[in-house]
């Protein structure tokens, strides 16, 4: 007689260990980076939006900003430690070991992370992937060398010989000295506050936000926790943007009614604060995708501006009264706020972009009405894509002059202004606070001058 079977029992999903979960998806954003070159913003976005990281809450989501941050913050001595750890070099055709290691050697050593955990979520995420799976006894052996040595390791670490780049440390070296270039490198490591542009009363949203407020109106929160979740961004009451980042702007001097050319103008930061200041803007980027997050950010501030798709090297409109021309740069001032930019760019970047800046700017002079205002700005460390572009084209433009910025319109930081009247900023200068002190957490590097048409 044959007894009925028995439906096989239902094995329940292994559990997956706690923290697995945002350790995967930072180290696929990390992956995303190394190996495509993809900016870490857009990597994380596409990171959050991949079903795999459905299911993070907050704080989940910050851990893995955490770790992809700290990757590239401290990536020239990560890279280092496994380098050396690895006596045989990187093997290929290994999936995402590199990123898993790198994720996982930046927890350990800059994030404080318990040691033990680290590892073993790690060598878990190795154990599963695809390509990298026969690794997982080399990840294991590594990491918990890596764990063994962290203070060895990191006592070995320095911000401007071992996380900055060569060639940006030759560069700083020579054009800034090598007292400020490590400076400067200093104030890479430390993780950036929030600051936020407010459309008016930053005295009220100071205290709401519980905010410090800069000498500029600026508003600085340190630790703040998702911005959208924040008091006043529904009502569009501010908007996000880096003390420095803001300067530019306020030396158009907008007026209401001023026609005003806001050129490479997206995601909107400084045509926000033209159209705040009453001018008429007319916004131009040659990325649709960027002018569409522009189109929404002003709608969320209730501002509004013309907003045209077009290529500043050859678009055709004004004259203006006057023209901003934030241009496309290597974005060296930025590496606060976006470490991998050191990662991504070469110095051969700074020469192509050098000479896109230069047609840029003779077309944005043309555009500019006779005594009207030519704003150019760069959030770029290097001389070649800030100070020479201004020298170069009032060499080839007579009609131009400069017109020095003052103290007073910049809130009073005269260590921002070079002995030519132009803004330069550096990430180490701690801006001013309105009652007169020094705020910490630095601002981004920038580079701005104001030129006048004859
Ligand atoms: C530094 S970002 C601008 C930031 C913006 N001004 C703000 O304050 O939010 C540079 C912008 O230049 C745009 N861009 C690059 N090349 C361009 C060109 N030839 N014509 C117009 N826009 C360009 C990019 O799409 C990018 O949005």
């Amino acid at each position: 007689m044959t007894r009925p079977r028995r439906p096989p029992a239902r094995r329940a999903a292994p559990e997956k260990p706690p923290g697995i979960q945002a350790r995967f998806v930072a180290a696929r954003a990390v992956d995303d980076v190394l190996r495509h070159r993809t900016p870490l913003t857009e990597a994380l976005d596409r990171a959050f939006a991949d079903p795999t990281a459905e299911g993070l809450d907050s704080r989940d989501r910050g851990l893995v900003h955490a770790i992809a941050t700290v990757t590239f913050r401290r990536y020239g001595t990560i890279s280092a430690a496994l380098d050396a750890r690895l006596s045989r070099g990187w093997p290929d055709n290994a999936g995402r070991l590199q990123a898993i290691l790198a994720t996982a050697a930046a927890q350990v050593l800059f994030l404080d992370l318990p040691a033990h955990a680290v590892v073993d979520l790690a060598v878990t995420l190795v154990s599963g992937d695809r390509f990298g799976s026969r690794y997982a006894p080399l990840a294991n052996a590594v990491l918990r060398r890596i764990a063994g040595e962290a203070d060895v390791i990191r006592a070995a670490s320095d911000p401007l010989t071992t996380d900055t780049p060569d060639w940006l440390r030759a560069r700083w070296i020579a054009a800034w000295g090598e007292t400020t270039a490590r400076a400067v490198a200093a104030a890479h490591q430390a993780e950036p506050p929030l600051d936020l542009t407010v459309r008016a009363d930053p005295g009220l949203w100071a205290e709401r936000l519980g905010a410090a407020r800069l000498s500029t109106g600026t508003l600085r929160l340190t630790d703040p926790g998702l911005p959208t979740a924040l008091p006043g961004f529904a009502e569009g009451a501010w908007w996000v943007q880096d003390a420095a980042a803001a300067l530019p702007a306020r030396l158009v001097r907008a007026r209401p009614g001023m026609r005003v050319a806001d050129l490479c103008a997206a995601p909107g930061g400084k045509t926000a604060q033209l159209a705040a200041a009453g001018a008429h803007v007319t916004a131009v980027d040659k990325s649709a995708g960027r002018l569409d997050r522009l189109a929404a950010n002003l709608a969320r501030l209730g501002l509004s501006a013309d907003i045209k798709v077009a290529d500043a090297a050859t678009f055709d409109g004004g004259p203006f009264d006057a023209v901003l021309l934030d241009a496309p740069c290597s974005a060296t001032g930025t590496l606060r706020r976006h470490p991998d930019v050191a990662f991504l760019k070469r110095e051969t970047d700074v020469a192509s972009l050098s000479a896109l800046q230069t047609r840029l700017i003779d077309h944005a002079a043309g555009l500019v009405r006779p005594g009207g205002t030519l704003v150019y700005c760069t959030c770029s460390l290097e001389p070649e894509e800030g100070e020479r572009i201004v020298e170069a084209l009032l060499a080839r433009r007579p009609d131009y002059t400069l017109d020095p910025v003052r103290a007073d319109e910049i809130g009073g930081q005269t260590a921002l202004i070079d002995g030519q009247g132009r803004l330069r900023v550096l990430p180490c200068h701690d801006p001013l606070t309105a009652g007169g002190g020094t705020q910490a957490g630095g601002q981004d590097g920038f580079f701005a001058a104001r030129l006048i048409r004859g």
